[in-house]
């Protein structure tokens, strides 16, 4: 089968690979019928997540048709429409039970390499890695699902793959990012990034009845988007002052009750003289992240306020202004998104009409034209915001 393979940093390429097969009781086989590239991704392109190796298959936001089913799964048939989130799930052990389903205890078949990284294992995870599993991911004619009885979403007949796609990953990362907020009716939310996520995370906001969302991103065409969503905006090339001045002079002196950092690990900035730093520390493996948004997120946030931080940092940190933190009283939270918490809810908000997810898709294309579309993704090309494929 064809399926999109790392070969290096920035080195992606279409290769001839074997059929997955069912090892275990609960696996089910799919045939991918749609897939997306994620910004999650662009970290394993660009070399910011360690532990990959020639020739793992790619791709964790993916969905398709079951065309095999293990003899324990009695939860799908041959023939369903499933999408499947992001994270492996066993369903049974204490974390999964509390609904922290991206910290499963039993599905990093690595556990060691991810304990050694952050004192203890985390939940597996498609196309992600040796650190979360070494999983075969879903940017792949067909994909093995293990532990197919507990995560995967039932799509119903009569919503389209471009509708139910973004339910794996996008959507409800957005979701929880915005539900980490604890969002209060008189809330002003600052959203740092407007790619695919902060998008979601803006949609999320207001949903959940943010009285204003600020968006700050400084690509033209991701800004449109978040305005036409409902979102104030700030290009941050454009500014002289810092985004927490520039907040504060949007709400009166008031500034942002909490803030959402939708950026993650490889964030830009005009002149900052931290994100100088950053990029030579992390082009000199000195550091492993460029974390400028996540300082100004907590820089801006006001006093008592929460940052969320749904962006994906790999290792250690430089330089947060963590005195800032600690006496302005924040709470900051963060995590892979524990996708099965807002299946359910998020599959009735599509089918009731009040989200319609596709709205983020600008490139659809074939899986051999995955290689291409990475780099047209990372490189902000021709208004891209978020690719689909299809095999
Ligand atoms: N927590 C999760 O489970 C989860 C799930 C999916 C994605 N993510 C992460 O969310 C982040 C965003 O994903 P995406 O798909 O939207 O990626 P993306 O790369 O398309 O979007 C990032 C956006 O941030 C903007 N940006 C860069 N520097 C900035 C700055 N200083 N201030 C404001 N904006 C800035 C970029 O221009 C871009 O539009 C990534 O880190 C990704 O790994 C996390
Ligand atoms: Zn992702
Ligand atoms: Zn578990």
């Amino acid at each position: 089968m064809k399926a999109l393979c790392w070969h290096g940093k920035g080195d992606i390429r279409c290769d001839s690979v074997p059929d997955p097969r069912i090892e275990d009781g609960r696996d089910v086989i799919i045939k991918m019928t749609a897939c997306a590239i994620c910004g999650s991704d662009l970290h394993l392109m660009d070399g910011y997540i360690p532990f990959m190796e020639k020739g793992d298959i790619l791709g964790h936001e993916f969905m398709g048709e079951v065309v095999e089913v293990g003899r324990d799964n009695k939860k799908l048939k041959v023939g369903d429409r499933v999408v499947v989130p992001f994270t492996i799930c066993c369903g049974e052990c204490q974390q999964c039970l509390k609904g922290n389903w991206s910290v499963c205890e039993r599905t990093n078949r690595n556990a060691e390499n991810a304990t050694k990284a952050f004192g203890y294992p985390t939940a597996g995870l498609f196309g992600y890695s040796h650190l979360t599993g070494a999983y075969a991911g879903g940017q792949a004619e067909f994909v093995r699902v293990p532990y197919a009885d507990v995560s995967p979403i039932i799509i119903p007949n009569g919503m389209s793959d471009q509708q139910a796609l973004f339910l794996g990953d996008i959507f409800p990362t957005g979701w929880m990012a915005a539900a980490n907020c604890e969002i209060e009716p008189t809330d002003i939310v600052a959203i740092w990034g407007c790619g695919p996520v902060g998008q979601f995370c803006i949609k999320s906001a207001l949903m959940q009845g943010a009285a204003r969302v600020i968006a700050i991103d400084n690509v033209p065409e991701r800004l449109a988007l978040a305005q036409q969503a409902g979102a104030e905006i700030i290009n941050f090339d454009d500014e002289d002052a810092t985004i927490l001045d520039r907040l504060k002079e949007m709400t009166g002196g008031h500034g942002a009750d909490k803030c959402i950092d939708a950026v993650g690990a490889e964030s830009h900035a005009t002149a900052s003289f931290d994100a100088i730093i950053d990029k030579v520390k992390a082009a000199t493996l000195l550091g492993t992240d460029r974390p400028h948004a996540l300082r100004a997120a907590i820089m801006a946030c006001r006093p008592g306020g929460i940052v969320s931080v749904p962006g994906v940092y790999g290792g250690f940190l430089d330089k947060i202004p963590f005195g800032a933190a600690m006496n302005k009283g924040l709470t900051i939270r963060t995590g892979q998104t524990h996708v099965n918490r807002y299946s359910q809810e998020l599959l009735r908000r599509i089918e009731e009409g009040q989200i319609d997810p596709s709205f983020i898709i600008t490139h659809r294309a074939k899986l051999e034209d995955g290689p291409e579309l990475y780099e047209t993704f990372r490189d902000k090309k021709d208004n891209c915001i978020k690719v689909v494929l299809t095999a």
